[in-house]
């Protein structure tokens, strides 16, 4: 079994519960453009992780609409993602199509802004490339990006941090291509180390099928430190983490 890193213990923890998805969507906009202001007041660029999967698309929709798309500078945000899969740009699993489709898009967003995993590389030659382009954004200085936002898998994986893969063990890269036997299928993912250096990590989870992985985390029922979730905190930032209430009914 690979060996993981500890949880660093992030300077906030927080857990929000929502009613429906609705009301998560909402929260993870509202948190989405506090970061936004915070970032570009500090430093005058924002720079986010987007999630993959199917539980950020009613969040990527609500961001295009009032009040977020005319209150956010969308001209100073740099998009990159936490993981994807190895797939062309235009494949229907495409972590990147997805926020296309749903965010970037409807917002008219350049391609100058835009940073995606290559997922139709080669997985190894992918990452590397995915790694020295995060290098160069931050020209030579610790890679932190602002925020990271996260999904939750039933088996506790987030971004590609699936499970017994060697990718809980890498220390040193910042992105990598990840081996996941259960799906027979490569992935590209953000590490631990570029994960837990952000300054705003948020899960976004949903559904009654995430209410026993959620709890397992949060509620740290036995075995909970074998899940990949339960490895990301930033020692310096905020963990922030919103459920509807059907993830959340058993904590
Ligand atoms: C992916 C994701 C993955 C996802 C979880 C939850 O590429 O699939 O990055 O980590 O966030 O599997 O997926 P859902 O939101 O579809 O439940």
């Amino acid at each position: 079994m690979p060996t993981r890193p500890q949880p660093p213990a992030p300077s906030s923890f927080e857990i929000n519960v929502l009613p429906n998805t609705k009301a998560l969507a909402e929260a993870g906009a509202r948190e989405f453009a506090r970061a936004a202001g915070d970032a570009l007041s500090d430093r005058g660029v924002f720079r986010v992780a987007l999630a993959g999967g199917s539980t950020p698309r009613a969040l990527y929709r609500r961001l295009t609409q009032a009040p977020y798309r005319r209150a956010i500078r969308w001209d100073r945000i740099r998009f990159f993602w936490g993981d994807e899969r190895c797939v062309p740009p235009g494949n229907e699993r495409s972590n990147y199509r997805m926020a296309r489709e749903t965010l970037l898009q409807p917002l008219r967003i350049p391609a100058s802004q835009v940073f995606r995993m290559e997922g139709e590389q080669q997985p190894a030659q992918a990452a590397r490339s995915y790694e020295n382009g995060l290098r160069r954004e931050f020209r030579g200085r610790p890679v932190k990006l602002d925020l990271v936002l996260l999904g939750l898998g039933g088996d506790g994986h987030t971004a590609s941090l699936f499970p017994g893969t060697a990718a809980l063990a890498e220390e040193r890269c910042l992105a990598v291509a990840n081996f996941v036997p259960k799906l027979s299928e490569w992935r590209l993912s953000l590490t631990y180390r570029a994960i837990n250096a952000t300054r705003r990590i948020v899960f976004l989870v949903s559904g009654p099928e995430k209410a026993a992985v959620s709890a397992k985390i949060l509620k740290k029922q036995s075995g909970w430190q074998d899940l990949p979730a339960s490895c990301i905190g930033s020692r310096r930032g905020t963990l922030l983490w919103l459920l509807d209430q059907a993830a959340a009914s058993r904590l």
